[in-house]
């Protein structure tokens, strides 16, 4: 019998607010932070097979390893240890999220490697437990399960659903070249070691915001205290920046550690034209629009 593939689609997020706080014992930093899943996605496809092998196929595919460290891998062989399964199956993953961007592509990968190993073998788990192995997973996987929009502690793992009214637009900014999380958490507690750059404060704000639905009053709510490091290390990225909010953009920020720049519109319209301009401006290596909240990893029919 030919093995049938089963394809599971999961989301890219930005962090509409993230407030990093000091780094724990255990080398991670206690973070606030507000996700939203946007409609730029990656889909894994997992078929049974005679060993874990796995395959990568668009948007900067040669920064992906395709060896047993890939975050998919990992997803799979944790589940199958959990669980008693056989790891073995072929993973192809098609890459719409850009690499090492901060948007959590590895985890959204990650995500779809989980629900869909879990359906293929037809576990009979709840989300829950789904949860407690994507955090062991990463930060950011338990989100990429979930999607929409969320408050996340702990190390970002822990989420609580937050209301959004409406649909966010956004433009993406991709840049040349990508950064490393840990890299960008470091650069933050040396920028701290040196001086007190100033820190997010409380997302309440910014979480009635969203709820209203209203982007001119989430624009300026937007903070990220990732973002000093970033632009630390990509000095380039303001320049980006700048050149979203000349182009009509309400706001601009880095997204995550970066160095995606995610610029918020006041329409679907508005996005176009500013990638449109973005593009044409040479800031940036690709642009994309995209909206927000979506759905998180979802098995495709
Ligand atoms: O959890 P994840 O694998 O995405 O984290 C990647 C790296 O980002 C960690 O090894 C750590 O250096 C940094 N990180 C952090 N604090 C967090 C999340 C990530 O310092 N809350």
């Amino acid at each position: 019998m030919v093995p049938t593939p089963l394809t599971v689609r999961a989301p890219a997020k930005v962090n509409l607010h993230l407030g990093v706080g000091d780094v724990r014992p255990d080398g991670f930093h206690e973070l606030v932070t507000v996700f939203q899943a946007l409609s730029l996605h990656d889909d894994v496809t997992l078929t049974p097979a005679d060993a874990l092998t796995l395959h990568v196929t668009g948007e900067g595919v040669r920064d992906v390893p395709t060896d047993p460290t890939n975050l998919a891998a990992r997803a799979v062989v944790a589940l199958a240890e959990r669980y008693g399964r056989d790891p073995n199956m072929r993973i192809d993953i098609a890459k719409g999220i850009p690499v090492a961007g901060g948007m959590a592509g590895g985890s959204a990968d990650a995500a779809a490697a989980l629900l869909g190993a879990a359906t293929l073998w037809g576990l009979d788990i709840g989300r829950g437990e789904l949860d407690e192995v994507a955090a062991t997973l990463g930060s950011d996987v338990p989100f990429s399960l979930h999607g929409h929009t969320a408050l996340g502690t702990g190390r970002g793992e822990r989420l609580i659903p937050a209301l959004a009214r409406g649909e966010f637009h956004w433009t993406l900014a991709l840049a040349r070249e990508g950064l490393s999380t840990p890299a960008v958490y470091h650069e933050l507690d040396r920028l701290r070691e040196a001086g007190d750059p100033p820190r997010a404060g409380s997302p309440d704000e910014l979480l009635a915001a969203v709820a209203s639905g209203d982007p001119h009053r989430l624009a300026p709510l937007l903070a990220n205290d990732l973002q000093a490091a970033a632009l630390s290390l990509q000095p380039g990225l303001r320049r980006t920046l700048r050149a979203g909010l000349e182009a009509g953009a309400l706001a601009g920020i880095v997204s995550g550690s970066g160095p995606t720049c995610a610029f918020l519109c006041a329409s679907a319209e508005d996005a176009v034209d500013v990638g449109t301009e973005l593009a044409g401006a040479g800031v940036c290596r690709t642009v994309r629009v995209a909206s927000g909240p979506v759905p998180g990893a979802t098995v495709v029919p």
